[in-house]
């Protein structure tokens, strides 16, 4: 049994990974609203297999930058098990022309995708290094290596993470840790608009089939003399 630490768990991508992996490992799962995701537990996970924190990753107008570190830093302060495996899944995507963005859906785009996985990296590092083991997986899109029009920000966010992962694998390899970037293609998710995700569902990947790659990942990952470093998986008839 392992102890996954999973932001993004109550919908999507991180729901599936939850659902298809909460039974033989034990889970630590944020999500903006508690309530919410355990009227909507998965029916086949133990409660017992999981503890669910409530943490928004945008930054509250009443905040100080520090007081905001210490929301995010706090999570993982309180984590008394080893973390063997750190997904940063939580992700918001907002499409639009450049110049017509809001400062504030910029900013959150910015405080969701870039800034708090940053800081919770940061901790689930030393963690790691301290345990002198652990994966880490990230969520990454196919905006970062394939340019779309409209995805300014939501590239420019990702992206960011990307530049911070390659750069920290090759910190870390010395110490036994492991860094796996998804780079992900359309999958049917909440993350689409209503109207794309009826036109275009059967051109994108299930949030199923996701999470089954997740576990490949992490049994691929189990081999001693390897990494896997990057993978890309995209819908079968490529991109939308
Ligand atoms: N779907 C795709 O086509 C696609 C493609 C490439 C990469 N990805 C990446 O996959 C990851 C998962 O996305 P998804 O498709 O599963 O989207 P989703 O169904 O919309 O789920 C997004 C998750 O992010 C969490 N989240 C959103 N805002 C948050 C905030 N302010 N604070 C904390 N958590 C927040 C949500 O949790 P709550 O609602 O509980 O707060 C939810 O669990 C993202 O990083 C996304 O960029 C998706």
């Amino acid at each position: 049994m392992k102890t996954f630490f999973l932001t993004g768990i109550s919908r999507g991508i991180g729901y599936e990974i939850f659902k298809l992996l909460g039974n033989d490992n034990h889970f630590i799962g944020i999500t903006r609203n508690k309530i919410r995701f355990l009227q909507n537990f998965p029916l086949n996970i133990s409660k017992n297999n999981a503890e669910i924190l409530e943490l928004d990753f945008d930054i509250n107008v009443n905040e100080s930058w520090s007081e905001y570190v210490e929301r995010i830093n706090i999570i993982v302060d309180n984590i008394d098990n080893n973390i063997d495996v750190f997904i940063n899944n939580s992700g918001i995507a907002h499409f639009a022309p450049f110049d017509e963005f809001g400062y504030d859906i910029i900013k959150s785009e910015y405080f969701v995708n870039t800034i708090a996985p940053t800081i919770l990296l940061k901790k689930v590092v030393s963690k790691m290094i301290e345990q002198k083991k652990g994966l880490i997986i990230n969520i990454s899109s196919i905006a970062t290596q394939k340019t779309f029009e409209n995805a300014s920000i939501y590239s420019a966010s990702k992206n960011s993470i990307i530049g911070l992962t390659k750069s920290l694998r090759e910190e870390v390899r010395k110490h036994n840790l492991k860094i796996v970037n998804l780079f992900l293609g359309a999958t049917n998710t909440e993350i689409w608009d209503e109207r794309i995700r009826k036109e275009k569902n059967h051109l994108m990947i299930s949030p199923e089939n996701v999470a089954n790659i997740i576990r490949e990942i992490i049994k691929m990952s189990e081999y001693n003399d390897l990494m896997v470093e990057d993978i890309t998986i995209k819908p079968k008839y490529g991109d939308l």
